[in-house]
């Protein structure tokens, strides 16, 4: 057996908060509507003198100082998103410079929307069983306030920006990720159309579809996940889903049968951030003691794709 343990995390969110009272002065909405249907409250967007770059650069500094590794000792380093500020250079590339990272480093940028954390964990896994250098930093970073359609009621309450940042290391004799990833093609129920597209490059979703694709995949996955590394639920101590909507969430937990109290997310105050929202909330978890040495979290992502991963992650 070989693979990843979880060695620290960190985290940047940019300084405007915006709440749902704040969006019903721009859209037909209200606080009420959008609280009980998603769980949402308030959400974070980047403001002047902020960008993904900034933020990215936030959080991997905080990540490495807490786990105590050096730039000079990342063997992979791997930024998951859709929102980067180029398509090139990559993210990965520019914190590979700001950081001080090594020029023999993996750098690059993995988009697998809101399971690109996860994608890119594993992916980092793999990787690092070939680097000479063993430690992994991996981000979910976005800044999807600039993809937002704000004539669009049904998604602009939504989305909210920030990085989540973990650093892992690779070690035979530590336990594998046992991911569970996957792809079901699609382009019509949630799309962000790229640049050189005909079409406006704002996040669309058909919201009803998405949403049952989510219920279905997120215990699905976990069980998956689970059944690779001859666990049980019991053996878990965190869940970490992609905060979408708390309702997703509900509807897990009774799927699955677990304690809603191993399933707390942050949802509330920062909305759906897409590829950075689990990182964010093993962060929260972490920093808020909630999540321990030795303790297990397992991960799940899932959305635009349409894509789902799922991870068991140790922290170290
Ligand atoms: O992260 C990637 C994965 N994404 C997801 O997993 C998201 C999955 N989908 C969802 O979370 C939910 O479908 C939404 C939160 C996006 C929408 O909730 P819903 O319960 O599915 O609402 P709906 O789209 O069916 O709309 C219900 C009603 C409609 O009005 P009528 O036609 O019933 O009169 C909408 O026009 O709510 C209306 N509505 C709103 N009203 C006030 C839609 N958006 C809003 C709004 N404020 N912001």
């Amino acid at each position: 057996m070989s693979g990843i343990k979880l060695l620290g995390t960190g985290s940047a969110v940019p300084s405007k908060v915006v709440t749902n009272d704040d969006l019903a002065k721009i859209v037909d909405t209200n606080d009420e509507w959008i609280s009980t249907r998603t769980g949402i409250r308030s959400r974070r967007y980047c403001a002047e003198g902020e960008s993904h770059t900034s933020l990215c650069l936030a959080a991997a500094r905080q990540a490495l100082e807490r786990s105590g590794v050096k730039p000079e000792e990342v063997g992979v380093c791997i930024v998951a998103t859709l929102t980067p500020d180029y398509l090139t250079p990559a993210a990965a590339c520019l914190l590979q410079r700001e950081l001080g990272l090594s020029e023999d480093t993996v750098c690059f940028d993995l988009n697998a929307a809101c399971s690109g954390f996860v994608y890119a964990l594993h992916t980092a896994e793999c990787l690092l069983a070939a680097a000479p250098r063993k430690y992994g930093l991996v981000l979910g970073a976005e800044v999807l306030s600039r993809i937002t359609d704000f004539s669009d009621r049904g998604t602009c309450v939504l989305f909210g920006d920030g990085v989540g940042a973990a650093v892992v290391e690779w070690r035979a004799g530590y336990p594998s990720l046992h991911a569970v990833l996957g792809c079901r093609g699609n382009d019509e129920v949630l799309y962000a159309p790229g640049v050189h597209s005909d079409r406006p490059s704002y996040i669309h979703m058909d919201g009803q579809p998405v949403f049952r694709f989510a219920v279905e995949a997120v215990p699905r996955c976990a069980r998956e996940v689970l059944s690779k590394a001859g666990l049980g639920l019991e053996d878990v101590d965190r869940f970490v889903f992609h905060q979408a909507n708390q309702r997703i969430i509900d509807f897990a937990v009774k799927k699955l049968g677990i304690d809603p109290a191993k399933c707390t997310g942050n949802i509330e105050h920062t909305g759906n951030t897409s590829a950075a929202s689990v990182p964010l909330l093993l962060d929260e978890l972490i920093t808020g003691g909630e999540l321990r040495s030795g303790q297990r979290a397992l991960c799940v992502g899932f959305g635009g794709g349409l894509t789902w991963a799922g991870a068991l992650l140790e922290l170290a």
